[in-house]
Order: C-alpha cells, then sequence, then structure tokens
C-alpha cells in the first residue's frame, strides 16, 4: 500500500492531488455529446420530465448541484432525496432518479431505490458495485480507487459527471440554447486546469490557517447559492477528518440563530459565491462578533486563494472544494488524527 501512495504522505492527499487529471478524464469522455441530450441517448435514457437526486453525506453534496443546475439551466424539477429519508418522497411519473453513490455500495441508496419504478441512472466510481447492477444505465466516473475514507476526488467528479448529464436534459428539453451550453462547455473544459491552479494556490495558505485555527473547537461554514454545497462540503471534511463541530449554511440564515455562536476567534469559512455583494451582509455581521473570517475565493482579499472562472457558472464555485479538503487535511495532520482512516467511519456503509 505504502508503493501506491508514491511519494505522498497519505492516500488523502495523494486523491486530492488526483482530481485534476482525474476531472481530465472524465471531461473528454463527457465533453461534445451534451447537445440535444446526445449522452442520455447513449446512456440508452429517455429525457425525463423531472429528476429526482438520492445520495448521501459528500455525494449528497454533488447533487444538490445537479439540482441546481438542471433548475437554472432546464427549468427542470428536481427533488434531492437524502436516501435514508427516502420514505418521505413520493411517486412523480416522468422522473429519471439519479443515484450519485462512489462506492456503489452504500445501503441507504440501494434501499431507497426500492421505492420507486422510474429508470435509474447511477453515477458511480464501481461499475460493478450493486447499484451499478440494479441501475438501468452506468455513468462510471473512472476515478481509479479512492482509498481515503473522506471521499475527495470523487466528489469533484460527481459534480462534475451529473452537470453534464443536468445540461444534456436542459438541451434536450430545448430550453438551452446551444451557444449557452457551448460556452458553459468551454468554462467545463477549463476545470482541469483551475483545479490545478487551486491547489497550488491554496496549499500554503490551508497550512497556515491550519497552524492558526487547529485548535479551535468547531467552526461555521457559509455561502450563498451555488456556493452553499460546497461550504456544506467543506464542513463535513472537517468534521469527519479532524473531529471538529461544524456548521454549515446559508448565510442569510446565520441571522436566525446561528450567529449566536459566534464569540471572538470563531473561525467562519466563507466559501466564494457570486456576486460577492450578496455575501458582504453576512461578512459584517460575523466581523462585528470578533469572528475570525476565512474567505476563500478568487479575489485579492481571499485567505484561501483559488482559481474561478470570471463569471460564476450554474455549478458554482466547485474549485472551492480543493481548498476546503487541504485545509481539513491540514488541520487533521496537526491534531495527530489518522488521515486516511478517521474513528467510526466506513469508506461504504453498507448498513442502513
Ligand atoms: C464522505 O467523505 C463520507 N465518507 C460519506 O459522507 C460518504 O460520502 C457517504 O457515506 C456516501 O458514500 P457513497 O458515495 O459511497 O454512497
Amino acid at each position: 500500500a505504502t508503493a501506491d501512495r508514491g511519494d505522498a504522505p497519505d492516500f488523502t492527499a495523494k486523491e486530492i492531488d488526483e482530481q485534476p487529471a482525474a476531472a481530465r478524464r472524465l471531461l473528454d469522455g463527457l465533453l461534445g455529446r451534451l447537445a440535444d441530450g446526445r449522452l442520455l441517448t447513449d446512456l440508452g435514457l429517455a429525457r425525463p420530465d423531472r429528476v429526482r437526486l438520492v445520495a448521501c453525506g459528500t455525494s449528497r453534496h454533488a447533487a444538490e448541484v445537479v439540482a441546481r443546475v438542471l433548475a437554472v439551466e432546464g427549468g427542470v424539477p428536481s427533488r434531492v432525496v437524502t436516501a435514508s429519508e427516502a420514505d418521505l418522497a413520493v411517486p412523480e411519473p416522468g422522473t429519471l432518479t439519479m443515484a450519485l453513490s462512489q462506492s456503489g455500495e452504500t445501503a441507504d441508496v440501494l434501499a431507497a431505490l426500492d421505492r420507486w419504478d422510474d429508470p435509474v441512472l447511477a453515477l458511480t466510481n464501481a461499475p460493478r458495485s450493486s447499484l451499478a447492477r440494479r441501475a438501468d444505465a452506468v455513468l462510471g466516473l473512472g476515478c481509479g480507487p479512492e482509498i481515503g475514507v473522506a471521499a475527495t476526488k470523487t466528489f469533484t467528479a460527481q459534480v462534475i459527471a451529473g452537470v453534464a448529464v443536468a445540461l444534456a436534459i436542459a438541451s434536450a428539453s430545448g430550453r438551452l440554447a446551444p451557444a449557452r451550453l457551448a460556452a458553459l462547455e468551454q468554462v467545463l473544459d477549463g476545470l482541469p486546469a483551475r483545479l490545478a491552479a487551486s491547489a497550488a494556490l491554496a496549499a500554503a495558505p490551508a497550512a497556515a490557517l491550519a497552524d492558526e485555527l487547529a485548535d479551535r473547537p468547531g467552526a461555521v461554514f457559509v455561502s450563498r447559492g451555488a456556493g452553499v454545497p460546497y461550504a456544506q462540503e467543506g464542513a463535513l471534511k472537517l468534521e469527519e477528518l479532524a473531529y471538529r463541530w461544524v456548521e454549515a449554511l446559508p448565510a442569510g440564515e446565520l441571522k436566525h440563530g446561528p450567529i449566536a455562536l459566534l464569540g471572538p476567534g470563531t473561525p467562519v469559512v466563507v466559501v466564494g459565491a457570486e456576486p460577492r455583494e450578496r455575501l458582504a451582509v453576512g461578512i459584517a455581521e460575523v466581523t462585528a462578533r470578533g469572528a475570525r473570517t476565512v474567505l476563500v475565493g478568487s479575489g485579492e482579499d481571499a485567505d484561501l486563494p483559488v482559481c474561478l472562472p470570471a463569471e460564476e457558472p450554474p455549478w458554482g464555485p466547485l474549485e472551492a472544494a480543493v481548498a476546503l479538503q487541504l485545509f481539513a487535511r491540514e488541520v487533521t495532520v496537526r491534531l495527530g488524527h489518522e488521515v486516511d482512516r478517521p474513528r467510526n467511519l466506513a469508506k461504504s456503509v453498507t448498513v442502513e
């Protein structure tokens, strides 16, 4: 196993590092197949009227991103179903169920699928998994093995694959104009380079921030709009790897209660979302309480700098995920916890 890690100190570090290459491979197989929903045809699927996204944990954060792209670009109604809560989701005709699971063995996801008869598209890194066998169509993530219990490269890959499916559905529905699709494909095409640049930009600041903040007992993660799932994902990484209490929420919700948590020095990680002014009020509220604001974004004032496209795409600041993974890992190392195998967790959760 040591040999597989190469020079990396742990598998999580290696897998964080592999994201630009994994994104490139995936995009090379997807770009050019989105117009008129060709990707759906290739997968043997009809254009759905609506989409149900079923997932848990990190995969559920990717599902939230996909739901937003379906709405923004295609006006396609969708619902994100937390797999363990699937008994609350009613059947709706014309639905495509997208099941997102890197392992393809998550029991909650497999059990949820028993509730509906709709066609199932699996987004998984395990093309021979139980989920892949159960699904009507499979879109493989092709990331290679992910050994670290914390999902890293499979998260970015799920977002990319899910966004591609969402754009294909939007295009097939006639709502997404060819010129807009072409522009979005170009932004996607530049993603691997931006992921690599973000990792390079954020590495040293993530280490310095970890030096400063590792001993704080908890942190609050906020964002707005398309950035919210990334705030949630950054929070989950810190929680599961560093065993810190976290709160992740839309910035506008702070004033409705969670702001009471903030005191001098409380870390508040603000995941950049555009337009920046939409976060200004939240940041002012936080700094007024003496909290330690950690801005993740592409501006010059960023504490964790990343490389974002000039205009925010409908899938939001995916590049920020890399910086947040690096930060969570650095904190974990400083606390002396095992990065690849956090306590109480398994890579595949095969019990309901
Ligand atoms: C991610 O870092 C976690 N280990 C966990 O939330 C995970 O995403 C969840 O258990 C779902 O796993 P899956 O993608 O294999 O279904």
